[in-house]
């Protein structure tokens, strides 16, 4: 074995998750685990907070949730019963996992950069990406999609 192949063998190998390829469970833990990192940081700077959990309450489907403000709306709601189409693609792209709520929605949540599936004026407009989305307070909310 030459220099240049043990070098290359001792080399750190890095395996790429694609998040789509997997499990929905292991896909919810990962972009958890993802979505949160920020959230941990933000939180360890800022030291405890007495507002770290709001209720949305899904009008269309008589659930309330309580969210945590350091996890997506949708993996809370989806684990209290919260119905939302099938085949959710939990990364901000799909836009199956909108909620409608009667106001500007920048009040209410914030999206992350992961949102690609709404356009501002839509947020505005009271649309929400749950599956990137944290709340900054309660509020009611119906589950539905743009032109339903
Ligand atoms: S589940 Fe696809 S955009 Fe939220």
């Amino acid at each position: 074995m030459d220099t240049q192949e043990r070098n290359r063998s001792s080399e750190p190998t890095v395996e790429l998750i694609n998040p789509i390829d997997l499990p929905n469970p292991k896909r919810r833990e990962f972009l958890a685990a993802m979505g949160g990192m920020g959230m941990v940081l933000v939180a360890g700077c800022l030291g405890d907070d007495d507002e770290d959990t709001y209720l949305i309450t899904f009008t269309d489907q008589d659930i309330e949730v309580e969210v945590a403000t350091d996890e997506f709306i949708l993996f809370q709601a989806l684990d209290e019963g919260v119905e939302f189409p099938d085949n959710l693609c939990e990364i901000g792209r799909c836009g199956r996992c909108t909620i409608k709520y009667d106001g500007d929605a920048n009040d209410v949540v914030d999206h992350t950069e992961d949102q690609q599936a709404l356009e501002a004026d839509q947020v505005t407009d009271g649309w929400i990406l749950t599956c990137v989305a944290n709340a900054k307070a309660n509020f009611d909310a119906v589950v539905t999609r743009p032109g339903d």
